[in-house]
């Protein structure tokens, strides 16, 4: 069996860096934390009832191969399918439910007035991430990669440009949906620094399974410093092939569909640019942020996600290396 799952992973040519875990039981949030909380108890309460009922079951053979089967007599018999069929059943479907209504109702609170505000929006196949302000309005637009200060609320608000989408980080909160026309939100605190991999929850067309995303959490003052910098437009260039990129990026109709803050390039079909050096990944995570899978993908981005709205690039092979050593440069 692994020899066939180590197959599949390579023949789906994901990095295995991107496969990383996605577990909701090794949470590193009090939200997920509550979540394992409840997974943990319906799991010991499945396992003690599997051993019950098969103690019951090698109770009842061992006892039917005797020679002499006796017989519980009727009030026997009807309190053991009151108490065993019906009541023990009824408490434990009642604790679950009650459990887990609870931990919904926990969940569901407003976070502390304090909290980080950001929007996202979910948009086929990738995700839009903005930094708001006290005024809601934007500072800061991302794509793919949520940077968020540890020990901090986060507040999210959840929105789509196409179709339903669900934004699902397992180690950090459940899932929520992003629904045309509606804005959802939920809010969740980073206990620990590190990088969790988040991934679009609800089926939402070809690419589905190719929309990740990353959640980097970093300590306050780390955190300061990326927004300062994720709010600043791109620097000018500053080589001749940085400068001949810049030209190749405009002639080739690039700011059409993305912003180069700094630039006339203004679009805003696909992700946000400006800053695209600092990502760790391309392609809502589904290439490392280097060099050769940023030309592949230039070259062709359906043959890395088949359906994917970006056209293939003509290019001449000097163009293509300078437009690389331009969006190379904006970090
Ligand atoms: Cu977006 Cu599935």
């Amino acid at each position: 069996r692994s020899a066939i799952y180590v197959g599949m992973l390579l023949l789906s040519n994901i990095p295995l860096l991107y496969a990383q875990s996605q577990s909701a039981i090794e949470p590193a949030s009090a939200q997920a934390r509550g979540i394992s909380y409840i997974w943990w108890s319906m799991f010991w309460v499945a396992v003690a009832v599997f051993i019950a009922v098969m103690l019951i079951l090698a109770w009842g053979l061992w006892r039917g191969k005797a020679d002499k089967p006796t017989h519980l007599s009727y009030l026997a018999s009807r309190n053991l399918v009151i108490v065993a069929g019906v009541a023990v059943p009824l408490i434990t479907v009642i604790c679950l439910v009650g459990g887990s209504l609870f931990l919904g109702r926990t969940l569901s609170e407003k976070p502390p007035a304090d909290a980080l505000e950001i929007r996202i929006t979910g948009w086929m196949w990738w995700w839009q991430i903005e930094y708001l302000d006290e005024n809601s309005n934007t500072i800061a637009t991302t794509a793919n990669e949520l940077h968020v200060p540890v020990n901090k609320p986060i507040q999210l608000y959840l929105e789509s440009g196409d179709v339903i989408h669900s934004f699902w980080v397992p180690q950090l909160h459940g899932k929520t949906d992003l629904i045309p026309g509606r804005t959802n939100s939920s809010w969740f605190e980073v206990d620990v620094s590190g990088t969790f991999r988040g991934q679009c929850a609800e089926f939402c067309g070809l690419q589905h399974a190719l929309m990740g995303f990353l959640v980097v959490s970093e300590p306050q003052a780390e955190f300061d410093a990326w927004l300062a910098n994720q709010q600043t437009p791109s620097s000018a260039p500053s080589t001749s092939e940085t400068t001949a990129g810049q030209r190749v990026f405009f002639e080739a109709g690039c700011q059409h569909c993305h912003t180069i803050k700094g630039t006339d390039a203004t679009g805003t079909a696909g992700p946000d640019l400006t800053h695209l050096a600092s990502r760790q990944s391309i392609a809502s995570v589904t290439r490392q942020n280097s060099r050769a899978h940023l030309g592949g993908w230039v070259a062709d981005p359906n043959g890395i996600k088949p359906g994917a709205k970006m056209p293939m690039s003509q290019l001449e092979p000097e163009e293509l290396s300078n437009l690389l050593d331009y969006l190379q440069s904006l970090n």
